[in-house]
């Protein structure tokens, strides 16, 4: 190492200061190629060593212009969290220690933080107080996961051993979604073995809803997984959870709930009712790195039935040490990986049940307020009901002018957001989930907005 070790991090703590303390004056997008970046990065593979210093000025240079302003309040696309300081801090922390949580003798103090941490998150979700816990990257690995877990449950209680004969010739599972459910979902399905053909989908409401009536119809007699959504990634909306797992439950099915950002609900009373009987699923699916507003990456699967979890996910090797304490890659489809959990600790210990709370509240309250200043526009149409932090906006009912609005609000690095289309309609999709999002945030995006509207952005 060339570099003294205090220099060079007390250097990279300048650069990143310099960039927390500026990035609410950047843009928050520039129209930046890749070729620019690679160019600005590239150039052969160095011959030998630079100095660490040396490297740190040149990649914070080269990156400089590609990077998304994702935490200073005015990102609404996706559905990306901002990252509150102790998470951020802890994160640090977690790559200083360099911790590796999948074994407990690789890193008691991350099986200790993982193990809190599935406790305060039970605790918040309203979720069994025994449910199991694993933190993946995100939940397209955590409905991986949980789903996984289903097959091995319902197989194992029709009388099949998956570990001894795989997935070959077993009983036949019906797998049965939402319309509206996530892409990843359909992934995870993938990945397990499950075709289009294997997967029935249920009908849905205007919101995106499943109906819950259609869900009945749907069961069959054999093995049956029932994947519910909280919190549509288009407007927000909730599956009937005590319905559907009432149904589901009659049937002996396993239901899984993919609650990427909605199971946060759960953490404020104000929106409670939005994921009642949610505690009633047998797993559930999350991500700290969007609502928590921990840094990326960090999902977090939650299991009513420890036993099957860890049947699922466990793997074992001779030279693997054992101590019969928490080991991290029982609960993850992953060997090896980053200590997530420190950073979740530091949220959830940061923020407490009320803080989480008001950071869910104060993003929903943003979301209602960004479609207020838009709706009295009469060019301007929501499309949702804005029940949560999620918000569906059409231009003079058009999809190109809807597009075009899009497209000139992410070119003025005022704001950036981005557009789906919902039944056959394009429409801008705006996501509030970042803890420093204000009024001033919210007012700067929605007159960008209606300027775009009015063709003078
Ligand atoms: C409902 C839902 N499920 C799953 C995901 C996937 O999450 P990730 O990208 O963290 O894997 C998302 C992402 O937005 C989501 O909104």
């Amino acid at each position: 190492m060339t570099t003294d070790l205090r220099h060079l991090l007390t250097r990279t703590a300048d650069i990143a200061l310099r960039y927390l303390e500026t990035s609410g004056e950047r843009p928050v997008a520039r129209g930046v190629s890749l070729e620019h970046l690679v160019a600005a990065l590239g150039g052969p593979l160095p011959a030998g060593p630079t100095d660490s210093a040396q490297v740190i000025e040149s990649l914070a240079r080269g990156a400089d212009v590609g990077l998304v302003v994702t935490n200073a309040g005015r990102y609404f696309g996706f559905v990306e969290g901002g990252v509150v300081p102790a998470a951020l801090a802890a994160d640090w922390l977690t790559s200083a220690w360099d911790q590796n949580p999948a074994f407990f003798a690789l890193s008691p103090a991350g099986a200790a933080a993982e193990e809190v941490c599935r406790g305060w998150l039970c605790e918040l979700f309203g979720l069994p107080e025994t449910s199991s816990a694993g933190f993946t990257t995100g939940a397209q690995m955590a409905n991986f996961a949980g789903l996984a877990v289903g097959v091995r449950h319902v197989l194992t209680a029709a009388g099949w051993d998956v570990e001894a004969d795989g997935l070959f010739g077993a009983p036949e599972i019906t797998v049965v979604v939402g319309e509206e459910r996530h892409a990843t979902v359909d992934r995870a399905l993938r990945l397990l073995g499950f075709g289009k053909r294997h997967i029935t989908a249920v009908a849905a409401d205007d919101q995106g809803r499943m109906l819950a009536a259609a869900l009945r119809d749907a069961l069959g007699d054999g093995p049956v997984i029932v994947c519910a959504q909280a919190g549509n990634v288009n407007t927000g909306a909730f599956d009937p959870l005590r319905e559907i797992c009432g149904i589901a439950h009659q049937h002996g099915a396993w239901v899984h709930v993919d609650g990427a950002f909605g199971l946060w609900a759960a953490a404020t009373p104000s929106l409670r009712h939005l994921v009642d009987g949610v505690g009633l699923a047998d797993s559930w699916a999350t991500d700290a790195h969007k609502w928590l507003n921990v840094p990326y990456d960090c999902g977090i699967v939650l299991c009513a039935h420890p036993g099957s979890h860890q049947a699922a996910m466990t793997l074992s090797a001779a030279y693997l040490t054992r101590t019969g304490s928490r080991d991290g890659t029982d609960w993850t489809p992953e060997s090896s990986r980053r200590a997530r959990a420190f950073a979740v600790w530091a949220a959830l210990r940061s923020l407490g049940r009320t803080g989480v709370g008001n950071l869910v509240e104060r993003c929903c309250a943003q979301a209602r307020r960004f479609a207020e200043i838009l709706s009295a526009n009469d060019q301007v149409a929501i499309l949702n009901d804005v029940v949560l932090n999620q918000v569906l906006v059409r231009i003079a009912d058009d999809d190109e002018r809807t597009r075009a609005v899009a497209a000139a609000v992410q070119a003025s690095g005022v704001a950036w957001l981005s557009t789906t289309v919902r039944q056959g309609k394009t429409a801008l999709r705006i996501s509030v989930c970042d803890h420093a999002t204000d009024d001033a945030n919210i007012a700067a995006a929605a007159q960008a907005v209606l300027r775009a509207v009015a063709g003078n952005l």
